[in-house]
């Protein structure tokens, strides 16, 4: 089994990981019950959280990691997708990819005889978006009926992944951003089909009775020749102690970073009482174990 996408998780599915993870979390341990496996972690683009977590998960379950920068594998000398997932099976237990294109990860996952987990391509951050709905569920006391206004940048891979895993959980979505900008069809269809996904071009009414508000980068990665365009277009979508007004009086503020303080968000909501940013971003550790295990002993 692999995870590309969060289209590919049943509630069940996604119950059972965070069943996971709360049993890790309690315990403080959780091997594999096979020790020394390996995960190879191919990257075509920058990360902090995602590969530094996946790395402490994997020595912390009793594994290791490779990590491979894709521009030094002979990847960045042509050698293709397919080759490189045959061989990497032969050395590794599992791979976890950043990739720029989602169809190059999904080449990937098709050639590989282990799981392939999407550590974040142009289309989809399906782990991002797991350990996300984990920390609304833990921090809010459930995910069922609460409403999550994801705010900017609707049409961005974490607010495909964020949408899907949300509303599976039964969560209300609202996105928040330009005029005539539309997200993507096919996750909001997806979440349609469990609950609500209003979508807005008004700070005002797209946040009113939200309990989460959840912001994140306006320019992704592979979009910065266009960054200017995209500042202008999307300014008005900051999230700062006026605009949270809109949303609950308790509403809890999310990014999944990295933030640019003043931009997408400004530094005291980021510090202040609302923000489950923090908590957000150490949940990554927890439920990268939880899909690690779930795949591994699954294989
Ligand atoms: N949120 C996230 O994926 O962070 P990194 O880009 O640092 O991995």
């Amino acid at each position: 089994m692999n995870y590309i996408s969060s289209l590919d998780l049943s509630e069940k599915q996604i119950s059972e990981l965070f069943s996971i993870s709360d049993s890790i979390a309690k315990s403080g341990t959780h091997p594999f019950s096979e020790p020394k496996r390996v995960l190879a972690l191919l990257f075509e683009k920058a990360s902090t959280r995602t590969r530094v977590s996946f790395e402490s998960a994997m020595s912390q379950l009793g594994g290791s990691s490779i990590y491979i920068d894709s521009s030094t594998s002979q990847i960045s000398r042509g050698e293709s997708i397919s080759d490189t997932a045959r061989v990497l099976g032969m050395y590794v237990d599992a791979v976890a990819a950043r990739m720029y294109k989602h169809s190059d990860i999904v080449e990937l996952a098709r050639n590989s005889n282990v799981p392939v987990i999407n550590a974040l391509t142009d289309l989809e951050h399906p782990c991002q978006a797991l350990s996300d709905v984990y920390t609304i569920r833990k921090e809010l006391g459930g995910v069922d009926g609460k409403r999550i206004a994801f705010v900017g940048d609707i049409a961005a891979n974490t607010a495909n992944s964020l949408m899907v895993i949300a509303s599976k959980m039964g969560a209300d979505i609202s996105l928040v951003g330009p005029k005539g900008y539309r997200p993507n069809g096919k996750f909001v269809e997806a979440a349609r089909k469990r609950s609500s996904v209003d979508i807005s071009s008004s700070m005002k009414d797209g946040l009113k009775g939200c309990d989460v508000v959840y912001a994140d980068t306006f320019v992704s990665m592979g979009q910065e020749a266009g960054a200017s365009e995209r500042m202008k277009l999307f300014c008005a979508y900051q999230l700062n102690e006026s605009s949270v007004k809109y949303a609950k009086k308790g509403v809890r503020v999310m990014h999944c970073l990295p933030a640019h303080r003043g931009v997408e968000i400004t530094s005291d909501l980021l510090d202040g009482a609302r923000s489950i940013v923090w908590k957000q971003a150490a949940n990554k550790l927890l439920l990268e174990k939880a899909i690690l295990l779930y795949l591994l002993q699954k294989k």
